[in-house]
């Protein structure tokens, strides 16, 4: 989120302080809201009037738009809030965080069968947006080292993918000047096509995109096609263009749900993936994975040496400090789980999102775009002629608690707009067969009574008035956010 400052015109009385009722018995003045307190405050008090006003954020059990994990277990809880104050840049004070992160990071390489014969190196991100710039990065150096040795122009690196990315592509294309080129979806094929990437590629490619696990449907997309054609392209040519995997939820449900699809290191080109451990790594927000099948894939000048906290500190990340403790619970999983509990989860998430397909199906309203054997979701459009859309379907399931965003495809497919249900450990099967029972119950209403038939996310909530003079309300605008941005 981009905060703004608000001007004081833009503030009633009520807004500019926070008036808890409980308050007036500690406080001698209001609480500002949007300046620093020129008054201390007991820490019992801070805590009560934060916790109270956090009560108007969601419930991230009824929160079906996110891949973000919501829940860890007790002892994981304690152990994060115990190693709190450790800061994972400080590999002198903290060398046994350094070598849990070091051993992640092996479980990774050798979970995504990174070659023996090579060196795999890799780091802890936060998320797999900041992994993304990493290996755009890494790549965008490797492409130019390459033309730099050749002899040839440097100045136009672009890089290929479906235009079905997450949004954190478009900004690594942006902030480090890499021309994106989109390889277009259509009606039928909401994902990368290979033939379309390939007539995208030339010389300046730095890399083709694959993505194990579309965040718009969760579909795979054709990694070992990929890895085929753009070998024979480069033999044919001389080019030697490679590719990442983005595989920010995949990377951790296809190794165990289908250990057999080659999407990884086994295929030649594949030079780097990354993995959000906060998604299906089922650790809390903050924590990404990035690695690479070899060190050569990482030139040198990319990673900085400092010893200001001791000793010689390698680092290649886009921030200095940040928490080890997502790291140390990313372990605490690994540990935890091992192959056999990663397996069991995700097998059951993978029984409930066919569970709830199915009763999607069923209701004879929804075309499924979702895959059975992806990531562990379920996306629909309507289908037939309806006097209203999936954003009416969204705003009526709302009422009932659940968040389950509409939106529209990317280009060329912008026209199909779909929910889409993102099953996460909290989804249990009673919770799905409740969410069922809702779902019909709106449809049988907006067959009824016909719904408000816009076609773009959050129409409805700006139809909403706000009371002027109230605290702006939390829910409300995470709600929005959520349906407006469903695509996480
Ligand atoms: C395919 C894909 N790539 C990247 C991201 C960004 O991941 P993160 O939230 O870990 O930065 C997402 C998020 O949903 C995603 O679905």
């Amino acid at each position: 989120m981009l905060a703004k400052k608000l001007h004081p015109q833009e503030l009633s009385e009520s807004q500019g302080s926070l008036a808890p009722a409980y308050g007036s018995r500690q406080l001698s003045r209001p609480v500002p809201r949007y300046e620093l307190p020129d008054d201390m405050m007991e820490p019992a008090l801070a805590y009560r009037l934060i916790k109270d006003e956090l009560q108007l954020d969601g419930n991230p059990a009824l929160n079906l738009a996110t891949f973000v994990t919501t829940w860890m277990e007790p002892e994981a809880d304690r152990l994060m809030t115990e190693t709190l104050a450790k800061n994972s840049i400080d590999q002198d004070e903290y060398p046994m965080s350094t070598e849990i992160q070091n051993r992640c990071v092996n479980m990774l390489a050798r979970l995504y069968h990174a070659p023996d014969d090579q060196d795999s190196v890799g780091t802890a991100t936060v998320g797999s947006s900041e992994a993304i710039c990493l290996a755009g990065l890494a790549l965008k150096w490797r492409w130019r080292q390459r033309r730099a040795a050749q002899g040839r122009p440097t100045g136009s690196p672009n890089i290929v993918m479906g235009h079905n990315v997450q949004v954190c592509w478009e900004k690594f294309a942006r902030y480090f000047e890499v021309e994106p080129r989109y390889v277009p979806l259509t009606d039928e094929r909401f994902i990368l096509g290979v033939e379309e990437a390939l007539e995208l590629v030339d010389e300046d490619t730095i890399a083709v995109v694959g993505i194990l696990g579309s965040t718009y449907t969760g579909e795979y997309e054709p990694i070992a096609e990929l890895n085929a054609a753009l070998e024979a392209l480069n033999a044919r040519t001389g080019w030697d263009v490679p590719i990442h995997v983005d595989a920010a939820s995949g990377g951790f449900v296809a190794p165990f749900t289908r250990p057999e699809l080659s999407w990884d290191f086994r295929l030649s080109l594949v030079r780097s993936i990354n993995v959000s451990g906060h998604k299906y790594g089922l650790v809390y927000p903050g924590v990404g994975w990035v690695v690479w099948r070899d060190r050569q894939d990482l030139p040198q000048d990319l990673v900085f040496h400092v010893n200001y906290l001791g000793g010689d500190q390698p680092t290649f990340n886009l921030n200095f400090s940040r928490g080890a403790n997502q790291i140390l619970a990313q372990y605490y999983n690994f540990l935890r789980l091992g192959r056999p509990g990663y397996t069991e989860i995700m097998g059951a998430l993978m029984g409930t999102a066919q569970h709830l397909a199915g009763a999607m199906a069923d209701t004879g309203h929804f075309r499924l775009l979702s895959q059975p054997d992806a990531l562990p979701l379920v996306c629909g459009r309507l289908e037939g002629e309806r006097g209203y859309t999936v954003f009416d379907v969204s705003e009526q399931l709302r009422q009932r608690g659940w968040i389950v965003p509409a939106y529209t495809m990317a280009p060329n497919a912008e026209h199909v707009a779909v929910v889409r249900v993102v099953v996460r450990e909290g989804l249990s099967r009673d919770m799905a067969d409740l969410l069922t029972e809702d779902l019909r119950t709106a449809l049988d209403h907006l067959d009824r009574e016909g719904g408000e038939g816009s076609s773009r996310p959050g129409a409805h909530q700006r139809a909403v008035a706000r009371p002027a003079a109230s605290v702006a309300p939390a829910r409300g605008h995470r709600q929005e956010k959520a349906k407006t941005k469903g695509v996480c």
